[in-house]
This record gives structure tokens, C-alpha cells and sequence, in this order.
């Protein structure tokens, strides 16, 4: 937290060295993450250096140095023994940094990070300019973080969350129900909706290709290519008789979030459910902000902003859309009404109902 508005440089000094040294910790989580250190540490810790080395295929200078950092970062334990200093990871971090099915694992955001900053040059031009970083330009690092990400909840909290809200459960349980997950990603979100509901055929569509690509791999691989597909397409030019649409954690990022709206609630039956989720962020500003509204303004600048910039016509939302931006879209498009769904399993995630 930054220090009182009267604070002497001194403390401010020290304030924006401590934010440089998280921003490199951040880094160098992406490194141990990426180079399979992490998971080493996990599987057959305590190691040595030139063990981690060995095991990963790294070199062992960086290794000794990045392990020398995650110690005194307070990420690893060090022991003496004759061979030379050994590291382990504590148990708690090891899940958070390498279980992928664990609601703790955290490993993504860092990547995330990551492949923003990569991104510096084109973030700089686009500031200057007005103009955009695609989604696509951020590349791999960013599309699987978001996915990785967002997997745990959805495999774990999604089914039970929608069974809690009767109205809602009722539609998505409709013999033959159509649902559609719209800016559906990798797809992780459409086949816990299949999973969930087994009468159901469910449609996702996203503009991004490879998301496309892995969402089919991962229904063929999950046994329910049968009744789920995935479509290239813009969320946009959705049509047709669906019982139910869910836009998870993307009409932020959205150009024309109202033309999306609009074509999602003439392509939802009118006794049908169109459910956004988005961002849990305050309804209103009241800065000095909590460290969720600090992490989405984050998410802001360097990924979801200058990705709905990079388009001619564009809304240019940002991570941190109000409930007052959501239900001004709603009205535009059409809907008489939008309600909150009483779904607290999400502590990231608000859930807007948009009705007909
Ligand atoms: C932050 S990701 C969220 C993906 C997924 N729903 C999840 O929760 O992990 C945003 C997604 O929206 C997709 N997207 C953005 N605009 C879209 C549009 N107009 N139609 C369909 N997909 C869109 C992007 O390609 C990207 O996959």
C-alpha cells in the first residue's frame, strides 16, 4: 500500500522499491514456473542446485542464483548438508504454484504478467496513440494464464454454484437444453456446463483461434465432442434457440459488448437465461483501492484495456466494469432488467442475470 499523501520522499522512495521488488518476484515466479523448477522442487525436493538443474534440462549458474532469490524471497527453504545447500518448496506453495486442478493455484497470474510485459513496446505505442495489443499479440503466455486460471473454478465451483439458484438450474436442466458459452476461451467454462448438465448440447464461440483449437482438442480428450462443439465466431453473429447463453469473464473485453448483448438476447428464448459473470469489483471508486481492485486495474492496463482498444470502434471498458457499466449495456441492448445472482462460490466473479 502506497504511504500517506504526506509521507517524505524517503518513504515514498521506499515504497517504490518494494513495488520493483514484488513486480521482480513476480518475474522470477514466471521463471521457476516456466522452466519446470517449481514442479521439481514439488516432486522430488529438497534438491541442490545442480539436482534442479539437472532434473530440468537448465543451466546451473541460473538455477543456484534463482534459488539463492527464492530464499531470500521466503519462497523456499534452505537446509546445509554436505552436498551443498538443498531447497524445498513449502507444501502450501507447491499447490499454489503447480497443482492446476487446486482453486490456490496462482502460478497463471504471474505468466499473465509476463506476457504483458513483453508487450512494453506495443503497450507504449498504443498509449501514445490511442491504439491497442490484440489478445492475440499477447500471445500463448496470456490465453492459457487466462485459461489455467479460470480452469480450478470452473471444474470445481461452477456445477454446485448454478444448482443453488433454482430459476436458473431449471432452465440449464431442460431435456435437450441448448446452452451457449459465448468468448468461451479455451473452453474449460463449456465442458463443466456439459458436465453439469448431461441433457444438455453446448455450444461454445470465441474469435480467438487457438482457443478454439484447444477447446476442441480438450472436448474430444473429455469424451463429450458427442454434444459439445466449439465455433469460430464473434459472439456478435450468435443466433438461434438457445435455452440459456453465459459470457464468462469477457464482456469487458469486448469491443461492442451491446451488439453481443443484443444478438445473445434475440438468440436466448424469452424464457431462457442469458447469465453474464464478470469482475466482483466495487460498485463505485473508493480509492485507495483493496487488492482485488488493485489486481484488476492491473489486468486493466496491460491486457484487457489495450486488447478492446485495438479495434476502430470500440467501447474500451477495462477489467474493472461496475455493475452501473453492465446494466447501462443491458438497457442498450434491450433487457428490461438485470438481478445479481446470490452465487457467492466465487469470490473473483459477480453473476448478472439479464432478463428478457
Ligand atoms: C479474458 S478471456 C475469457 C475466456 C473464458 N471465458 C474464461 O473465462 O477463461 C476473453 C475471451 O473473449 C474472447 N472475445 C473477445 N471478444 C469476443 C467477441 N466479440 N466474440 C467472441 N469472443 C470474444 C477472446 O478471444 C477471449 O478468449
Amino acid at each position: 500500500m502506497a504511504p500517506h499523501e504526506h509521507a517524505p520522499a524517503d518513504a515514498w522512495a521506499d515504497h517504490v522499491l518494494e513495488v520493483v521488488t514484488t513486480g521482480m518476484e513476480s518475474l522470477a515466479i514466471h521463471l521457476g514456473d516456466r522452466l519446470g523448477w517449481y514442479r521439481a522442487l514439488a516432486a522430488d525436493g529438497p534438491l541442490t542446485a545442480r539436482a534442479l538443474a539437472d532434473a530440468t534440462g537448465t543451466h546451473e549458474r541460473y538455477a543456484r542464483e534463482w534459488l539463492a532469490h527464492q530464499a531470500a524471497a521466503g519462497m523456499v527453504t534452505v537446509t546445509a548438508t554436505p552436498a551443498g545447500p538443498v531447497h524445498a518448496l513449502p507444501t502450501g506453495a507447491a499447490e499454489a504454484l503447480t497443482d492446476p486442478r487446486s482453486l490456490a493455484y496462482a502460478a497463471p497470474a504471474a505468466r499473465l504478467l509476463a506476457a504483458a510485459a513483453a508487450q512494453m513496446p506495443a503497450l507504449l505505442e498504443a498509449y501514445r496513440t490511442g491504439g491497442g495489443v490484440t489478445w492475440d499479440a499477447l500471445g500463448d503466455d496470456a490465453r492459457w494464464a487466462q485459461a489455467d486460471g479460470n480452469r480450478p473454478w470452473f471444474e470445481s465451483r461452477l456445477a454446485p454454484a448454478l444448482a443453488e439458484v433454482p430459476e436458473l438450474h431449471a432452465v440449464l436442466s431442460r431435456a435437450d437444453a441448448r446452452i451457449a458459452d459465448v468468448a468461451c476461451g479455451a473452453g474449460w467454462s463449456t465442458l463443466a456446463l456439459a458436465r453439469a448438465y448431461p441433457d444438455a448440447r453446448v455450444t461454445g464461440v470465441d474469435v480467438d483461434a487457438p482457443s478454439i483449437a484447444h477447446a476442441r482438442e480438450r472436448a474430444e480428450e473429455a469424451g463429450l465432442a458427442d454434444r459439445v462443439d466449439f465455433v469460430l465466431v464473434d459472439g456478435g453473429s450468435l443466433a438461434g434457440g438457445y435455452d440459456a447463453a453465459f459470457i464468462i469473464e469477457a464482456l469487458h473485453d469486448m469491443p461492442r459488448p451491446v451488439e453481443v448483448l443484443d444478438a445473445v438476447r434475440q438468440a436466448v428464448r424469452v424464457d431462457g437465461a442469458v447469465v453474464v459473470v464478470d469482475e466482483r469489483v466495487e460498485e463505485s471508486p473508493a480509492p485507495p483501492g483493496d487488492p482485488f481492485e488493485r489486481l484488476m486495474y492491473g489486468y486493466s492496463l496491460l491486457v484487457c484495456l489495450p486488447d478492446s482498444m485495438a479495434n476502430d470502434t470500440t467501447a474500451a471498458t477495462g477489467t474493472v466494469m461496475r455493475p452501473g457499466v453492465l446494466r447501462g449495456y443491458a438497457a442498450d441492448a434491450g433487457y428490461s432488467e438485470v438481478t445479481v445472482l446470490p452465487i457467492e462460490a466465487f469470490p473473483q466473479f459477480r453473476f448478472y442475470r439479464l432478463h428478457h
